[in-house]
């Protein structure tokens, strides 16, 4: 049997991790600024994350939610003490699409109306209302096409008013990413998210934070909404979770009330994942990682704004994005392979560094030279 060919792939067999390090099957070492998609949060294979799994291990893996788990109350006391959401609630399941699926599946059940407003260049994964709500076309297959999703520009407070003026008491919820990821690193304003507050508050819609991506710590907060000074209704999680154990969940606020068998998941919330959760909370608490993210995310962001040939560095804590120009398009690609630097990408030009909230200044320091010996290179072969 032959894998299903989903993605283009970088030819490259990773075999070990360690930190913000990996090494292929030939022993060749790589600085990892991608962490997988942003899934490694604490660092690969953290002793703590690795010990704390193993044990649970020894003891219990897995049994359905059907019966007690001590594991997830202790998770929702962590995450709502670190979050400063204690007042929400907790719902576990297994992916960030997932997550979003349930979570605008919750809104619906709540307010019982069918239309989601979203914005251009989101991305809110492949589950059939999660993809609906995503800005591109190629991945929304017939059956997914529905006219309940209403896109509108990102940060265009006008047609987002207006909008709401025309459909409100029709809308069910408002998705938004902090920072968008896939899309290329577009951070939404905060007056932007603070409109959203006010006219789901108004309109009686529910304000969804994706946070799959830029949550969990990685810009510094907790939730890069957070920088708004607002509560969304709905946080969704997954990504930096369990620093790549499947792990996902969504935090509901006090006011929306639970109802049997609305939400339900075989998986969600097994005590591997639990444990795993944990882990990454206790790392991310005792290592001070949302500082370190700060501090790092600083350096990096001063230093690429400082290299001209670099357009609209951007970006929050270590989810940084800038544009490449066209004459240094190959520069991802020889990071890659000169260099031994992962690094993520968006269409059509920008790079997006999504490395372990751990990230040492020193290895920020590496990446700073080699970027820059490698923009040198390619000017030089252009010359
Ligand atoms: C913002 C955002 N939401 C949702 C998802 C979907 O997550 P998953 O691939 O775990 O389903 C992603 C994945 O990249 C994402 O970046």
């Amino acid at each position: 049997m032959n894998l299903f060919d989903v993605y283009p792939i970088n030819d490259v067999t990773i075999v070990k991790a360690k930190g913000s390090y990996v090494w292929d099957d030939k022993g060749e070492q790589y600085l990892d600024l991608y962490g997988g998609h942003a899934v490694i949060s604490i660092g690969h294979t953290h002793p703590h994350w690795v010990k704390r799994i193993e044990e649970q291990l020894e003891k219990i893996a897995f049994y359905s939610n059907s019966i007690k788990i001590p594991l997830q109350q202790e998770l929702a006391a962590k995450l709502g003490k670190i979050s400063g959401k204690e007042d929400y609630q907790l719902f576990l399941c297994n992916s960030g699409a997932e997550a979003n699926e349930n979570a605008l599946k919750m809104a619906s059940f709540h307010n019982g109306r069918k239309k989601i407003v979203a914005f251009s260049k989101s991305f809110h994964g492949r589950t059939s209302l999660a993809v609906a709500a995503t800005d591109n076309k190629n991945y929304i297959a017939p059956v997914n096409e529905t006219d309940n999703v209403i896109f509108l520009p990102l940060n265009d407070e006008k047609a987002l008013e207006e909008c709401f003026t025309k459909n409100g008491k029709q809308i069910s919820s408002v998705i938004i990413e902090g920072i968008q990821g896939v899309g290329g690193i577009n951070v939404a304003d905060l007056s932007f998210l603070k409109k959203i507050r006010s006219l789901c508050d108004e309109y009686g819609a529910v304000y969804i934070a994706d946070s799959v991506q830029c949550g969990y710590g990685r810009t510094g907060k907790f939730f890069s909404h957070d920088f708004a000074g607002v509560n969304a209704d709905i946080y969704t999680m997954a990504k930096g979770m369990g620093n790549g154990f499947p792990v996902a969940g969504i935090i509901i606020a006090p006011h929306i009330k639970s109802k049997h068998f609305q939400l339900g998941t075989t998986f969600g919330g097994n005590h591997l994942a639990c444990a795993a959760a944990l882990a990454v909370l206790e790392v991310l608490e005792e290592e001070k990682l949302m500082g370190n993210a700060t501090l790092v995310g600083k350096y990096l962001r001063d230093e690429l704004e400082a290299i001209p040939e670099l357009k609209n560095v951007r970006g929050r804590g270590l989810m940084i994005g800038f544009d490449v120009p066209e004459e240094l398009k190959d520069l991802k690609k020889n990071l890659l392979w000169n260099q031994k630097i992962f690094t993520g990408e968006a269409k059509p030009n920008v790079i997006r560094l999504l490395p372990s909230l751990a990230l040492k200044k020193r290895d920020a320091e590496q990446f700073i030279e080699s970027i820059k010996e490698e923009i040198a290179l390619l000017q030089e072969t252009a010359s």
